[in-house]
């Protein structure tokens, strides 16, 4: 850790192409995009394809993903001509789930939505990322509250011994967007139907009003729980 610590204190913080490109140098072919085809995670991969660079993708295909997110999926792999890992949910845990708690258990309580994460996304990025070091994501300090006190670099509890990179922590929507436009980047068509960030089909909606980008998330809970356990802890730079 203090030696990916060192080398992002020298890159600019704020500079995307900088933190992938030392990520990169760093862990060589130990680190993986983890993209859910959302704004965010094209960018980055528009950027390491730019660079010259290549990265293995990997994907959590929760069963329940929106059509729109499996044709972005299709239209990236075409585009850069990558390989797209996808990692699915145990089957025999997920019929069992459904047998006894029914389709749409999720809808029920927390609990019951945090057990259908942590089936269909949770135990999934665990063998996703076993063949790797680390790990790059596309959190940002401006999604959520929750976010705002992310670090660069993170030490991950959720997988022990893995080190987290979070290059566009300090890129805004707006940022990211503007280079989305200027590269023609490829993006899910559900952002231009008001979705501001996009997980599975049913636990997700459009924003409206000026909510903020996660209010379309699990929007029945609280603040609290925001999160589907991908991501929990950390400490870093
Ligand atoms: S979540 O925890 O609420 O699902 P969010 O959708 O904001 O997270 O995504 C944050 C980051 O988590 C993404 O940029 C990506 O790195 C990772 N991630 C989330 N969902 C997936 C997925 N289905 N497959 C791979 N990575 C994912
Ligand atoms: Fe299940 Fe919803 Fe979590 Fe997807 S987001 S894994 S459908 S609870």
């Amino acid at each position: 850790m203090n030696e990916i610590v060192g080398k992002m204190n020298a890159v600019d913080r704020t500079n995307p192409r900088e933190i992938l490109s030392a990520a990169l140098d760093h862990f060589d072919s130990k680190v993986a995009l983890s993209m859910s085809f959302q704004v965010g995670g094209c960018v980055m991969l528009d950027m390491i394809n730019q660079m010259g660079r290549e990265v293995d993708v990997v994907s959590l295909d929760t069963g329940r993903l929106p059509e729109e997110t499996y044709e972005c999926a299709e239209e990236i792999l075409r585009r850069y001509g990558i390989e797209i890992k996808w990692v699915h949910p145990r089957h025999e845990v997920v019929e069992s789930m459904i047998r006894e708690k029914g389709m749409f258990s999720f809808r029920e309580n927390v609990e019951n939505r945090k057990e259908c994460c942590g089936i269909r996304k949770v135990e999934p990025l665990v063998r996703a990322l076993e063949p790797y070091d680390a790990w790059i994501t596309g959190r940002r300090v401006d999604q959520s509250k929750m976010r705002s006190e992310l670090s660069l670099v993170e030490e991950d509890p959720a997988h022990p011994g893995k080190i987290k990179v979070n290059p566009i922590l300090h890129w805004t929507v707006g940022d990211l967007w503007e280079y989305v436009h200027e590269h023609h980047v490829p993006y899910n068509r559900l952002y231009d139907e008001g979705y501001l960030s996009i997980g599975c089909e049913c636990c997700t909606r459009p924003c409206v009003g000026g909510e903020d980008e996660r209010a379309g998330r699990w929007w029945g809970e609280g603040d609290d729980h925001k999160e589907c356990g991908l991501h929990i802890g950390g400490s870093g730079i």
